[in-house]
């Protein structure tokens, strides 16, 4: 057992004497009626929260959370001031600004869903508040039984199970609870560099000749891509971890054509293993007894894609085991990442699609123990991309993991990333893109991204040209979309929207050691990769509800226009306040369908080299270092700059031992000079560094 309260006080937070950002500002507060009882183990922590039984009075205004009975049932009441801006709650569809909203958190195949929806793929029971004088505050609610958040008025709180703890962290500003979120549910580890690279996916590329035919294209066509996507259609029948021996005969093969032109493979696997007593994983799974239980003792089966399917109980580390060591003979093909799908678990025939909640869990005591499927549904994905990130980790233990869930819950940015679900083909969907990857990002998870393109439905060029705009300036950024669809490749739409996407796409490239930085400062702070407008200045009321823009990392600001031709809607354009002062740059050719980027005053942004694909970079200088790099330099008032940017070898764990560099570039009185401030790698290649002065 960890000791939590030593572990605690060798955090940044607690080793700050400054009154101001002590432990006292974070406080769990308990319902007073159940204050005696032990409380349930919460697996969205690494370090929980050291128990505190005396609430500190708030700093910031805030009130204490008062429990009550309402309607039968128990809720936590939080009454929030004027000005108090509410953002967070996970995955949501709809603003930025969570205020007046309200979800439910049970984590649902929701194909279909629009910005009326109430209950996504994942859930996360938290939410981010920023007081009007830019403090901020984090509400964590401590269940993993379906939730509500209501912020209609004030922060109304609610679940299915046992009353929970609530807690709520004060800070001085949003970063700084986003700190403390991180240091209790942990940070994204570093994923390989190819996997921020533009990834191309449909349901499915079928038969092998396709996929190879795809990556040809892009190469042909010079756009940039790291990634091609293996959807269900590979296997036998929809069995998980089995190859259709017509259509995918040789997978490995694939995986060393596809290695040969720098790509990588994502292959998915679902969750539900069909009952077939011939197909050894389901025998194995059923002897071993691995599978989730009906009520009355049974083995549950619902229907997903094979038909009648059993579930891995993956609250229990004997089959997170079992689970995890099926991928070493599947990754032995080449298989570069897994893409977890229908894991909320998704069932056709269950009720709400999903599996029906007197089914019986054997879960470990440190999940809580043997349980009925309501305690530990919303955790099933989460428990699920834990055992495949560990399995494929002890199978190829030289390289960093890749794996993309659709289910997930607050903490399981730790096992994959994810993206936004089955969207659809139209302009709302579009501007939905940003918001949910925001409130996805405050929500502790960085790595996110829409179906560029959109899944369902077809999009026409205009459409999927801006979504290119945008989708590739997102952490995680793949095309993708539905088997009834036209063709949603980037060359799928004549010429002019094919240009788009090319030059959308270098710019991703082109960007890449920025971005690059920005994933070792959220795997190490916890900060998002793109964050709301309102981080440039949170006492800014105006910035607050900005849902067009946003930030990439501190010095890059996108502004999209997310309307149809013709619609001029109202917020667009730059933002003003602070960010009025930043000013307008490219990295590619000007093109008005592409996002405006622009700099912040005071900031110097890396940019790296035209590729095709990031096994060039890794190619061409040592490690992530490429041979080339161009510094774009924007002073301030005083004339100065800054900026750093991190190098290692992109894949593998050296970095954990030191084998990295963050290299500081200052610019002052006219010129740039740099330096090694953290990292053991000497940079012997110092690269060709030209200095763009903005
Ligand atoms: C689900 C996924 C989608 C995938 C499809 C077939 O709908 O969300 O991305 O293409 O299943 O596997």
């Amino acid at each position: 057992m960890p000791n939590f309260a030593r572990t605690f006080r060798k955090s940044p937070w607690r080793r700050d004497p400054s009154p101001t950002s002590l432990g006292d500002r974070l406080v769990r507060f308990r319902d007073p009626l159940h204050a005696h009882e032990t409380l349930a183990p919460f697996p969205a922590y690494v370090i929980p929260p050291v128990p505190t039984s005396e609430p500190a009075a708030t700093r910031t205004g805030l009130s204490e959370p008062r429990f009550a009975d309402v309607s039968g049932r128990r809720v936590v009441m939080i009454e929030t001031n004027v000005g108090d801006s509410l953002y967070a709650t996970g995955e949501v569809a709809g603003p930025l600004l969570r205020n007046a909203t309200r979800i439910r958190g049970h984590n649902t195949d929701c194909y279909g869903y629009n910005s009326r929806s109430r209950t996504l793929y994942q859930s996360h029971p938290w939410v981010l508040g920023v007081h009007a004088g830019g403090s901020a505050f984090g509400v964590i609610l401590e269940t993993t039984y379906a939730f509500e958040i209501d912020l209609r008025a004030g922060i109304v709180l609610a679940c299915d199970g046992p009353s929970p703890g609530v807690v709520v962290i004060e800070r001085d500003r949003p970063e700084e609870v986003l700190g403390v979120l991180a240091e209790l549910t942990g940070t994204m580890p570093m994923p390989p560099l190819w996997a921020l690279g533009y990834q191309q996916c449909r349901w499915s590329y079928e038969p092998d000749e396709q996929v190879r035919q795809i990556a040809r294209e892009f190469r042909t066509r010079r756009i940039p891509c790291d990634v091609i996507w293996m959807d269900i259609d590979y296997m036998r029948g929809f069995r998980c971890f089995t190859f259709d021996p017509e259509k995918f005969p040789n997978p490995a093969k694939l995986s060393d054509d596809l290695h040969a032109q720098g790509f990588r493979g994502v292959w998915m696997i679902d969750p539900g293993i069909k009952v077939d007593a011939d197909y050894s994983v389901y025998s194995l799974g059923r002897d071993s007894d691995h599978f989730i239980k009906a009520r009355d003792g049974g083995e549950y089966q619902g229907s997903v894609w094979p038909g009648p399917c059993a579930f891995p109980d993956f609250t229990k580390s004997r089959t997170r085991a079992w689970w995890g060591d099926l991928y070493k003979d599947f990754i032995a093909h080449g298989i570069d990442g897994v893409w977890n799908d229908m894991n909320e678990p998704a069932i056709f025939d269950g009720p709400g699609k999903s599996m029906r909640d007197d089914a019986r869990h054997d879960a470990d005591a440190e999940l809580g123990g043997p349980d009925a499927h309501a305690r530990y549904h919303n955790i099933y994905g989460m428990q699920m991309v834990r055992a495949t990130r560990e399995g494929i980790t002890r199978a190829s233990p030289e390289n960093r993991p890749f794996v993309l869930t659709r289910s997930n819950f607050l903490g399981g940015h730790r096992y994959a990333a994810t993206w936004t679900g089955d969207n659809t083909s139209n302009w709302e969907h579009l501007r939905l893109s940003i918001p949910m990857a925001l409130n996805l990002g405050l929500s502790g998870q960085p790595f996110v991204g829409p179906d560029i393109g959109g899944f369902d439905g077809n999009a026409d060029a205009t459409l999927f040209a801006r979504w290119m705009g945008i989708g590739a300036l997102l952490p995680f950024a793949r095309g993708h979309s539905i088997k009834t669809s036209v063709a949603h490749e980037p060359w799928s739409f004549g010429e002019e929207c094919e240009g788009v996407c090319r030059l959308a796409l270098r710019r991703r490239y082109r960007l890449m050691a920025y971005l690059y930085t920005l994933f070792r400062e959220a795997s190490r702070t916890g900060l998002p990769i793109v964050r709301p407008v309102f981080f440039a200045d949170p006492r800014d009321p105006s910035l607050r509800t900005i849902d067009h823009a946003f930030l990439l990392g501190r010095d890059v600001l996108v502004v999209a226009d997310v309307n149809p031709p013709g619609v001029r809607a109202a917020p667009a354009g730059k933002p003003g306040g602070v960010l009025a002062a930043w000013r307008e740059f490219d990295v590619v050719d000007a093109c008005a369908e592409l996002p405006k980027l622009y700099i912040r005053p005071g900031a110097i942004v890396p940019i790296g080299p035209d590729v095709q694909h990031t096994g060039e970079i890794l190619a061409a200088g040592k490690g992530t270092t490429s041979a080339e790099r161009t510094l774009l330099v924007a002073p301030d008032e005083t004339g100065a700059a800054r900026g750093v940017c991190y190098d290692d070898a992109g894949d593998g764990f050296g970095y954990q031992r030191g084998e990295y560099a963050v290299t500081e570039y200052v610019f002052e009185a006219g010129k740039v000079t740099s330096r090694v401030i953290e990292g053991s790698i000497k940079l012997p290649v110092e690269p060709g560094v030209v200095t763009m002065v903005l």
